[in-house]
């Protein structure tokens, strides 16, 4: 596999820059830095090597190969389909919580909800998406706030579609439930009405109510590919996932956003991340990482 990290292609390949049970050299990271590049958008570069020894090495053992030149080879094999999408589950990030960057929600609440909800009484049609949604604490968190302004939402045409490109996450998503810990940033009525106390193995955990479900439909999606939805979504949250791909990719992304978002409608973004590039034109800030499409062309499906 050719060498991926340009910057550092002039750097020994051979150099072990992670150690423990295998080594991991500067050509195995460029490798498996192409492939979750290639699989995901996602760019790796020599600061990540303990990340990636740490999240693979386990794997590696598991599997019973010799180390990271064994792996390298199964994983870009036709026969290592299997384990190179356990490696893209290994080597993303699933960090989330319940009303993460809560300022979105308030927004959405006030500023957002009231025209929408009314739209979907009145007989129209109203889609939200959670693009990256991990375990589903933010669909689930969007579905909160949407039921305290209309707890019947799900009788009208009203659907939160929540993606992520990992279906071991989103098998977790959809079951939906949580331990207590979890629960924090839920308020005390919310998790009255909406979460009920069950046993998973002797372990007290909260499981979200159907009625929550029903607003929701969970789908695999890889942002890097094409979407099968032509839109429009009244709104997108895309939050703490375009912070690890390079910026050419996040431009594209978020032209693409504009491309399913009708004029004014919104988007919420993480709070390290920015619309970038030439896709700037195309939204107007008008909170804290909250955007709002402004109906001039260059969106991209
Ligand atoms: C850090 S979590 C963010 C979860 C949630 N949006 C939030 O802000 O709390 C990032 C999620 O992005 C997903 N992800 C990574 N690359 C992706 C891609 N190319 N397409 C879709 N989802 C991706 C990961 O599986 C992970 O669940």
């Amino acid at each position: 596999m050719s060498t991926f990290n340009t910057a550092t292609s002039r750097l020994p390949d051979d150099e072990v820059l992670a150690s423990g049970e295998y080594p991991l050299t500067r050509r195995d990271l460029n490798d498996v830095a192409a492939m979750i590049y290639s699989d995901a958008g996602i760019s790796l570069n020599d600061s990540k090597a303990s990340l990636v020894y740490s999240r693979l090495s386990k794997h590696i053992r598991a599997l019973g190969l010799s180390g990271f030149r064994e792996y390298c080879a199964l994983v870009s094999s036709p026969e290592g389909a299997a384990p190179r999408r356990e490696m893209l589950s290994h080597l993303t990030t699933n960090f989330t919580r319940f009303f993460r960057e809560n300022h979105h929600f308030e927004h959405l609440k006030s500023d957002v909800l009231p025209e929408l909800l009314s739209r979907a009484k009145h007989g129209g049609r109203v889609r939200i998406w959670s693009a990256a949604c991990s375990d589903g604490q933010e669909p689930y968190s969007i579905a909160l706030t949407v039921l305290s302004m209309m707890p019947n939402a799900a009788d009208y045409d009203f659907r939160i579609l929540a993606t992520d490109i990992d279906p071991k996450i989103l098998a977790q998503a959809r079951a939906g439930v949580y331990d207590e810990a979890a629960l924090e940033t839920v308020s005390p009525a919310m998790r009255k009405q909406w979460f009920r106390e069950v046993d998973v193995q002797g372990r007290r955990k909260f499981q979200v109510d159907d009625k929550v479900k029903r607003l929701i439909t969970y789908n695999e999606l890889n942002l890097m590919a094409q979407w099968p939805f032509k839109g429009p979504f009244d709104v997108i949250f895309c939050r703490n996932v375009v912070i690890y791909f390079d910026e050419p990719t996040q431009t594209r992304i978020w032209s693409r956003f504009a491309g399913l978002l009708p004029e004014r409608g919104h988007l919420y973004i993480g709070h390290s991340e920015r619309v970038s590039g030439d896709a700037k034109n195309l939204f107007d800030n008008i909170g804290i990482t909250t955007y709002r499409y402004n109906g001039k062309p260059g969106g991209k499906k």
